[in-house]
């Protein structure tokens, strides 16, 4: 390929070098195009801007394509688990036994938070969200291990911080529940695997034996890993972006989880079944649900669909769908929710609004369901979602600090009011 493309700019030619990707991708640098031209690009949103080269995870929206480190998300979702995949993320290949079992444990053995940590909870209001519970107190993590605030990365500080981080998430995420409900907390277990431990602290009562049903434990673990990492989404981005200023790991993930609690992007799971539950308490009007959805003067959207990445399908969409199906056959269960919000994929993907602008279902809009049959209370999904999305963004993290990254600091175009003299109050009308 030619490494170059041409631009012209006020009757002068500028050549600036093309980048190709290891799956074709191509952009252009526009590294030197301010410092060559004195323009810089605008694109509001980076609909089509590219932040970082990145040898993370694989997305091509086109053929609904999802790869972690190359491996594909059907592969893993059939054969992994989330601490070998999150160990994938983070490291860069599949750990051998020791490997696994050395990460594994070394979470095991952070699950517990610090004694002092559990006097927050009794500040927050009882019917606290817990996605600012768990941005709140990541944050709050970074008092407990100054060391973690240092400019210079220490590996090992930065090993064992991915450690806490991983465990203590899930530890903070289920007592913010327990809290919730006014229930006594219920410590974690080192017999237990990540999943089924964290199942036993949201679960589990001191006044009886709490027993974790694998078919469970399965489904959660690959709903995690279908969540562990999506390359540049804005949870990512804000991860990267926090952390280019050498702000702790601790700081980049909490606001990494305040990014993803927007309604458009991880709150969306929440927000789906509260859709479908309207749906089925308005009397099922799906018809009329699409009709909003499609109306320019309502602000509803059909949440749980559309992506600005996939235009195909989101793989992991299909994936969770047929998991609703095994896991509630399994369970012996039905869920009505589960009959409606098929039937609104099949309303709005007869329907040329969503055909024509390419709007699917996405990762979100079969969560939920899963979520629902696991027993997780719908203000947990996007815990459950940041949860899943850790690694992800701890990797994205380590790639930008490890490649040495500059801090991130847009340009804008400036479109306010030209120089003008300050007024005197008394003259002001
Ligand atoms: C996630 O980026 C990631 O990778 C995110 C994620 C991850 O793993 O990190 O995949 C997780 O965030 C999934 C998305 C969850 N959000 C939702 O389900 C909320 C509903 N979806 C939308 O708000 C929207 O589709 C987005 C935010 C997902 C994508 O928005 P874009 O790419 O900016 O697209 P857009 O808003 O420009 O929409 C294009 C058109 C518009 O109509 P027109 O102006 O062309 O007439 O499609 C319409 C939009 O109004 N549209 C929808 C719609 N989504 C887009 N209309 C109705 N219902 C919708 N859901």
């Amino acid at each position: 390929m030619n490494n170059n493309v041409k631009l012209n700019i006020e009757n002068k030619a500028y050549e600036l070098p093309l980048i190709e990707g290891t799956e074709g991708e191509k952009a252009i640098d526009i590294s030197q195009l301010r410092t060559k031209t004195g323009y810089i690009t605008s694109d509001t949103g980076y609909k089509s801007t590219g932040s970082t080269q990145s040898a993370i995870t694989f997305l091509d929206g086109e053929n609904g394509i999802l790869r972690y480190r190359g491996y594909p998300i059907e592969q893993l979702a059939e054969n992994s688990t989330f601490l070998e995949v999150a160990y994938l993320l983070i490291y860069g290949d599949l750990p051998n036994k020791e490997q696994l079992e050395t990460f594994t444990s070394g979470i095991t053995r952070h699950t517990l938070i610090h004694e002092d940590m559990k006097k927050f909870y009794e500040g927050y209001p009882s019917k606290a969200h817990p996605m600012g519970v768990l941005a709140s107190m990541i944050s709050a993590m970074s008092t407990f291990y100054p060391e973690a605030q240092k400019s210079q990365l220490n590996p090992e500080e930065v090993d064992v911080t991915i450690r806490r981080l991983i465990a203590k998430s899930a530890t903070i995420a289920a007592w913010s529940y327990k809290k919730s409900q006014g229930l006594p907390i219920i410590y974690p277990q080192n017999r237990l695997g990540y999943c089924a431990n964290f199942l036993h602290m949201m679960f589990a009562l001191p006044t009886e034996e709490y027993e974790v049903n694998p078919t469970v434990v399965k489904a959660l673990d690959v709903l995690l890993i279908l969540h562990a990492d999506h390359e540049q989404n804005c949870s990512a981005s804000t991860v990267r972006m926090a952390g280019s200023s050498h702000a702790s790991l601790y700081a980049a993930i909490s606001a990494g989880v305040c990014a993803l609690w927007g309604p458009l992007h991880g709150g969306a799971n929440q927000q789906v079944i509260e859709m479908l539950e309207q749906i089925r308490n308005e009397g099922s009007d799906i018809q009329k649900m699409v009709a909003k959805a499609k109306d320019k003067n309502s602000d509803f959207r059909l949440m749980g669909f559309g992506h600005r990445v996939y235009k195909n399908f989101d793989p992991r969409a299909k994936i969770i769908k047929k998991a609703c199906d095994d896991v509630l056959e399994e369970l012996g269960t039905r869920d009505p929710l589960l009959d409606i919000a098929k039937e609104l994929e099949e309303v709005a993907l007869s329907d040329s609004y969503f055909v024509d602008r390419k709007l699917y279902p996405n990762v979100d809009f079969y969560s939920g369901i899963l979520y629902r049959a696991i027993g997780l209370p719908t203000e947990m999904f996007t815990v459950m979602f940041s949860l899943g999305r850790l690694p992800g963004w701890i990797a994205q993290w380590k790639e930008m600090r490890d490649n040495n990254e500059p801090i991130s600091r847009p340009r804008q175009i400036y479109v306010g009011r030209k120089e003008r003299d300050y007024e005197p109050l008394e003259k002001r009308n």
